[in-house]
């Protein structure tokens, strides 16, 4: 295994990889110890940089938290196997309380249906609404907007917040709309961000689930921005990481939803990804 890569089983499941691809972020609540989350936070206590960089290279802090089991389960589905590690990461320690930040996509953001990488969050602390939990739009990392378009745009009424106990880590599509909620409590918040890195090809080797039909998306009454559009680049980006070829030609066929599953594939379905031959 290459230094700064790690590897072990996917536990994502079909399912659980399409609705990522669908909404660009899945939470994974408390799976990081009391006991880790208290070690961070009596260091970040004393040590308030942007970057505590001696966290970088704690064993314990990548144990705990890089490579955290749930965490690493499911970076290693949507990544593949001997994933990097971050090398890099920041601590987001904002006084609270705080106004709203600007909608945004951060820096260096793309839109494609490739999964290269992924941005992840971690609360090492209880992250209640009064202290400013990140705020996502589901399915909005597919979403080409002009940044002083964006900036217009105040509550949005799609948008979820990561409220979330201690030891919480969620994992993102980079370029999802995000941003910092109001905060009315008194108190520091603590967040650390980082990214993961695929180095394999994209292969769908996840935990399979008999039950899945990818044949007809059943997203079609989820709100979303654009009518109809999240699971035809959601089923791009799923057809992607399975290596299947993605076709689409429009009008009535994959990966359209429709109201009724057909005990058959529906038109459009690329071969590799068919259940009925
Ligand atoms: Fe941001």
């Amino acid at each position: 295994m290459t230094p700064g890569t790690h590897d072990c089983a996917p536990t994502l499941t079909d399912a659980q990889v399409f609705d990522f691809c669908c909404k660009g972020y899945l939470v994974l609540p408390a799976v990081v110890p009391d006991e880790v989350n208290r070690r961070v936070m009596d260091y970040v206590s004393t040590h308030t940089a942007h970057q505590p960089m001696e966290l970088l290279t704690a064993e314990w802090f990548i144990d705990g938290i890089f490579k955290n089991p749930a965490a690493a389960g499911a970076v290693r589905s949507l990544l593949g196997p001997d994933f990097k590690l971050p090398q890099n990461f920041c601590n987001h320690r904002v006084e609270c309380p705080q106004p709203p930040q600007g909608w945004h996509r951060d820096g260096g953001s793309i839109y494609t249906e490739r999964l290269d990488y992924l941005q992840v969050f971690y609360y090492p602390q209880d992250v209640p609404p009064e202290f400013g939990p990140t705020e996502v739009i589901p399915g909005s990392h597919f979403l080409r907007c002009k940044a002083n378009y964006m900036a217009h745009l105040r509550s949005v009424k799609l948008a979820e917040k990561t409220t979330a106990p201690a030891g919480t880590i969620f994992l993102t599509v980079y370029s999802i709309w995000h941003r910092r909620s109001s905060s009315t409590a008194n108190g520091i918040r603590n967040m650390f961000k980082y990214n993961y890195w695929r180095t394999a090809p994209p292969r769908r080797d996840w935990p399979s689930d008999p039950d899945f039909d990818l044949s007809w998306p059943q997203t079609g009454g989820t709100p979303h921005f654009e009518q109809f559009k999240n699971e035809i680049e959601a089923a791009r980006m799923y057809s992607w990481l399975c290596n299947a070829d993605y076709e689409h030609t429009g009008g009535q066929c994959w990966p359209c939803g429709a109201p009724e599953k057909l005990d058959c594939d529906q038109e459009g379905l690329p071969q590799g990804l068919r259940r009925h031959g």
